[in-house]
């Protein structure tokens, strides 16, 4: 799709998929198990996007803080990784979805480093909806990353802009978020894309990420295209008839 009306459908989707554990724990199921959905989910969401027209969809899937974790879940999260590559790459590759990995590779494992390089490579020549999943991410972490690249370069302080930093960021190959989903009833951003979600419209659900579904997706979509987006300014049309009201004297 080209020349989407972002008031109708936005370009860019960023969701927090929170309630993996709390799906499981109603179900007296291990946590893992709520993990294990969620990657279902997910799977579903990005072909839902990509059937409305949606061309960028950024979750977080594992943050800076998520190491806090017992290790236990930590370790099974890393399986899952290589879990969920090897279950639905090909699926995704076939379905036009590009996968970019975003977040501090440093820390992950030879293993996990290689499933997302992987991915990467199979479905750089994809071009219908790009997947970029945050993994070991943190908002706060991002802005630090780009000063420090853009020093690094030699950037001088005059010429540091925001679009000069923005290319320094994780997420430069893709415009700021429309629309930022929080699925699992939590109210808050939790230092996913601190710099990115400056404009982004916000939606809260108590819907547990692992039973999101085209109804919750379409559901926040309505809630965006009721949205009035002023980036700060006024809008036209408004103004105009105000000043199109005044008594001409
Ligand atoms: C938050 O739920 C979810 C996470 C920390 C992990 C999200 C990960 C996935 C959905 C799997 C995607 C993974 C890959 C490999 C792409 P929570 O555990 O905080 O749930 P709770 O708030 O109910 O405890």
């Amino acid at each position: 799709m080209t020349a989407l009306d972002t008031a109708v459908i936005p370009r860019h989707v960023a969701i927090v998929m929170d309630g993996n554990g709390r799906w499981a724990n109603k179900r007296f199921m291990p946590r893992f198990v709520g993990h294990k959905r969620g990657v279902d989910a997910l799977v579903r969401t990005v072909k839902a996007c990509a059937d409305r027209g949606i061309e960028y969809v950024t979750v977080f899937a594992f943050s800076s803080e998520n190491w806090k974790r017992p290790e236990e879940e930590v370790s099974g999260l890393m399986g899952l990784v290589l879990v969920a590559v090897s279950k639905y790459l090909g699926k995704l590759a076939n379905e036009g979805v590009r996968i970019r990995i975003v977040g501090d590779r440093e820390a992950v494992s030879d293993k996990v480093r290689e499933a997302w390089r992987e991915a990467e490579q199979r479905t750089a020549h994809n071009d219908r909806i790009t997947l970029s999943v945050a993994f070991n991410y943190g908002g706060r972490w991002d802005v630090l990353q780009a000063c420090r690249r853009a020093i690094v370069e030699g950037v001088a302080a005059e010429q540091l802009t925001e679009a000069r930093l923005s290319q320094y960021m994780a997420l430069s190959h893709a415009p700021d978020p429309d629309l930022f989903i929080r699925t699992g009833g939590e109210v808050r951003i939790s230092n996913f894309l601190l710099w990115q979600v400056a404009y982004s419209e916000l939606h809260f659900t108590e819907c547990l990420w692992p039973d999101f579904d085209e109804a919750e997706l379409d559901a926040a979509l309505a809630t965006y295209r009721a949205r009035d987006r002023r980036f700060g300014g006024v809008k036209p049309a408004a103004t105009t008839m105000a000043v199109a009201a005044l008594p001409v004297s």
